[in-house]
């Protein structure tokens, strides 16, 4: 029985990575999913996986070498998967240092635990051990409006505190593989859309303010493009690179989807027009007469496209799911799940929106 150290796992990702794995593996996996909990990660997100016996919860800090260590030494761990950052860029640029400690420290403190517990004398490494190091598009800087993709061999050129500390994460994973030949992947993936997503992200914001009739906050001209996957095929294109991916390698992930933040604003409010029953009172709040222009993003990225060849040509993953029906299965979660949405907007939430938009 394969165990798995998953950090972050109460987030959006991690935990529809654990769902996807149960489901997947069933009982033929063990999870540990050590997450500290900040205001991202959420317990309700795996009240589902909760009591399963393979199943254990840990709530620890990254940056905390003692709890780290403990739990490779009481456990004989055969994969890590590392989702645990600040994962926000907006946020990275009001508060960057948070970024730069749990993203780049946090890191060093997973690299080096997983090195000392699956290093041999002799300096190779237990058989079969491996991590990964889940990464995103945004440490390649900004496209062009007109061409071109981002590869794995496209220069790193953060612009955010938060890409730079991504950054900074993958070249200590990159360090790690070149100098003691730990054994390791880096995933570079684009934006992902789906359940569990915290509604400081463009759609599931949107999504939320739609349905009450607020405001729907557009940066600039709304014409900044990113590259949307359903977060159920990330997933998947995780487990895959970990099993069938080469070592050592870097896999970029990505829904060949290219989409305009305003586009994807009016897709929502044309998708959310369809699904609501024709008496539900929100019907008549969802309109395009909500869409406002804000102030632009500080180093806002135009454009982010990832050409997934390798990972479809070396694995054979492929991003399945259209964006039509992934954000219909979104909007559906979504409207299943009106006390996660209340729960996660309640609170601190607040102080957050009104700080960030004054609208
Ligand atoms: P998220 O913000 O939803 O979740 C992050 C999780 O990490 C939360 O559960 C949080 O409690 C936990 N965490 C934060 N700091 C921690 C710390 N110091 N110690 C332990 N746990 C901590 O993030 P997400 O959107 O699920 O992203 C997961 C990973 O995927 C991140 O590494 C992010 O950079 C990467 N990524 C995200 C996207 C995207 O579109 N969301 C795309 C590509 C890559
Ligand atoms: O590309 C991968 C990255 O995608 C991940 O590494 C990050 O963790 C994830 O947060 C995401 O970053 P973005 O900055 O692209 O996502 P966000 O949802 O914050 O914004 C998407 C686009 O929408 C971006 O161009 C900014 C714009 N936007 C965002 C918000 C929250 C708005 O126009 N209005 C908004 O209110």
């Amino acid at each position: 029985m394969r165990t798995y150290l998953v950090t972050g796992g109460a987030g959006f990702i991690g935990s529809n990575y654990i769902h996807y794995m149960f489901k997947k593996y069933g009982d033929e996996i063990r999870i540990i999913n050590v997450d500290a909990l900040t205001y991202a990660g959420n317990p309700e997100n795996l009240r589902e996986v909760e009591k399963r016996p393979n199943y254990t919860f840990v709530k620890a800090d990254i940056c905390d070498r003692e709890a780290i260590e403990k739990i490779f030494a009481e456990n004989d761990i055969d994969r890590v998967v590392h989702f645990a950052a600040e994962s926000h860029v907006d946020r990275s640029i009001v508060y960057p240092e948070v970024f730069v400690q749990t993203n780049v420290l946090g890191t060093a403190v997973m690299l080096n635990c997983a090195k000392k517990a699956w290093e041999q004398p002799d300096g190779t490494y237990l058989p079969g051990k491996r991590f990964l190091h889940v990464s995103t598009d945004e440490v390649y800087g900004s496209l062009e409006e007109d061409g071109g993709y981002f590869y794995e061999t496209t220069p790193y050129a953060p612009h955010s505190p938060y890409s730079a500390s991504k950054a900074g994460a993958d070249m200590l994973v990159k360090s790690y593989m070149d100098t003691y030949h730990f054994p390791a992947n880096i995933t570079n993936c684009s934006n992902n859309y789906g359940p569990y997503q915290f509604p400081e992200k463009l759609i599931p914001l949107i999504i939320n303010n739609a349905l009450q009739g607020k405001k729907l906050p557009v940066y600039g001209d709304g014409k900044n493009v990113r590259d949307w996957l359903y977060v159920e095929d990330h997933a998947k294109a995780i487990d895959m690179v970990q099993e069938q991916g080469r070592l050592f390698e870097t896999y970029n992930v990505g829904g060949h989807n290219e989409k305009q933040n305003i586009e994807i604003i009016k897709i929502i409010i044309e998708t959310l027009q369809e699904m609501l029953p024709a008496d539900d009172p929100r019907k008549a709040l969802v309109s395009e007469d909500l869409i406002t222009y804000v102030e632009d993003r500080k180093g806002h990225d135009r454009r982010y496209a990832i050409a997934p060849d390798k990972i479809k040509a070396e694995i054979g993953w492929y991003p399945e799911t259209m964006f039509k029906e992934g954000i219909k299965k979104t909007i559906a979660w979504y409207f299943e799940h009106e006390d996660w949405m209340k729960n996660v907007t309640s609170g601190d939430y607040q102080k957050y929106y009104s700080e960030m938009y004054k609208i």
